[in-house]
């Protein structure tokens, strides 16, 4: 059996102590109601990966406009409150540790989710070529060219975003993470396949980096920079994401988001030259994500080349993911067919260790 020790170990990211680094990385799983508030079926999945080090909770929308796809999950309301409390509970009376993870998916949504039926919302009036999303109602859909954003309402979206913090916070959440990765809003800004504008907020890396950072340092004043962390991808070409340089666009990302003195800043690797120029700017430990076995964040983590390691589509079908890694037990395959919405099946029926012993 391979020795896992130091993924199995105790880790602190800013205000939290994990006791091991291995994180579940966060989710969409499209189980939450019509109006975007979850389910109690979703304090039992958590709760029933409560072992991970930290649980990275699914994209969960800042604002009404910041909607795209059926049934996930929203921060934008008290009612989004007292539905996620349960859940929180749930993970930490079963000794867990969970962030929320906010986002806003910008030209990623239709008219259907928008207020009065508007289009959505992006740096620059580019469509996300190839790309379908599913209505609420499930109906298929193209997303439209999006309105170009004023700079005049960047602010009131920074501040959206606050108040997810400060909702998820009155929720009992740990922490958040902002997400800055996939091809959403704040991707969207981030990279110049999706960016040409050409005020403050457009151009040059650092210009195309200032949405995130006046997110980040608002998010950070609700939550303590100590309980917040930010996710990028940069090579992910998902969402028709594009960049011209992204070992230039992210080093300045990194950069820049250093001074904050985050809790965690977690990369979805691509090729190793970009990551390692990130790791460079950055000065600081990285969360790694995508496609780690085991054994891999094991070697990548005492190479000092993470700090931990977040596992996604394994957390599907093995909530006791960390168990299985000390055992050194198979890993069971997920279902894709249900990944995505639903109830019980796929997402809280998947057995425990002991329970396919049995
Ligand atoms: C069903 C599913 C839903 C996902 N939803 C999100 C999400 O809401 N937010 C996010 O940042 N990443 C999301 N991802 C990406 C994962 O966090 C992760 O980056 C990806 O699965 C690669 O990691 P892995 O190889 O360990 O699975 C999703 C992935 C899957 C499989």
């Amino acid at each position: 059996m391979t020795d896992l020790t130091t993924l199995l170990s105790p880790v602190t990211l800013g205000a939290l102590t994990l006791p091991n680094r291995v994180l579940m990385a966060p989710m969409t799983r499209s189980r939450a109601g019509a109006d975007n508030a979850v389910l109690p079926i979703t304090a039992t999945y958590y709760a029933q990966r409560a072992t991970a080090g930290l649980i990275l909770t699914e994209a969960t929308a800042v604002s009404p406009q910041g909607v795209g796809y059926p049934n996930i999950p929203g921060i934008f309301t008290d009612a989004h409150v007292e539905a996620w409390r349960p859940v929180v509970d749930a993970v930490h009376a079963a000794g867990g540790r969970i962030a929320l993870q906010l986002f806003h998916v910008g030209r990623i949504s239709l008219p259907a989710y928008q207020p009065d039926g508007a289009l959505p919302v992006a740096p620059s009036a580019i469509a996300p070529a190839g790309t379908t999303l599913y209505g609420p109602d499930f109906t298929p859909g193209t997303p439209p060219v999006p309105r170009a954003l004023e700079a005049s309402e960047i602010p009131a979206i920074v501040a959206q975003f606050a108040a997810g913090a400060r909702r998820a916070k009155a929720a009992g959440f740990d922490a958040v993470e902002i997400h800055g990765a996939s091809g959403y809003l704040i991707d969207q800004f981030l990279r110049d396949g999706a960016n040409t504008r050409t005020d403050a907020y457009g151009g040059s890396p650092e210009r195309r980096a200032r949405v995130l950072l006046e997110i980040t340092e608002a998010v950070a004043k609700e939550m303590g920079a100590d309980r917040t962390g930010v996710r990028v991808s940069p090579e992910n070409p998902f969402n028709d994401m594009r960049d011209g340089d992204p070992r230039a666009t992210y080093a300045t990302v990194a950069r820049l988001l250093r001074s904050f003195d985050l809790a965690w800043f977690e990369v979805v690797r691509g090729t190793p030259a970009v990551t390692d120029a990130i790791r460079e700017a950055y000065q600081r430990p990285l969360v790694l994500n995508t496609g780690f076995t085991a054994e891999e964040a094991e070697a990548a983590i005492r190479a000092d080349l993470a700090v931990a390691v977040s596992f996604g589509a394994p957390y599907i079908a093995n909530p006791d993911l960390v168990e299985r890694f000390t055992q050194g037990a198979p890993l069971a395959t997920p279902d894709r067919a249900t990944f995505y919405g639903g109830g019980e099946a796929g997402y809280t029926d998947y057995p425990l260790l002991g329970a396919v012993a049995a």
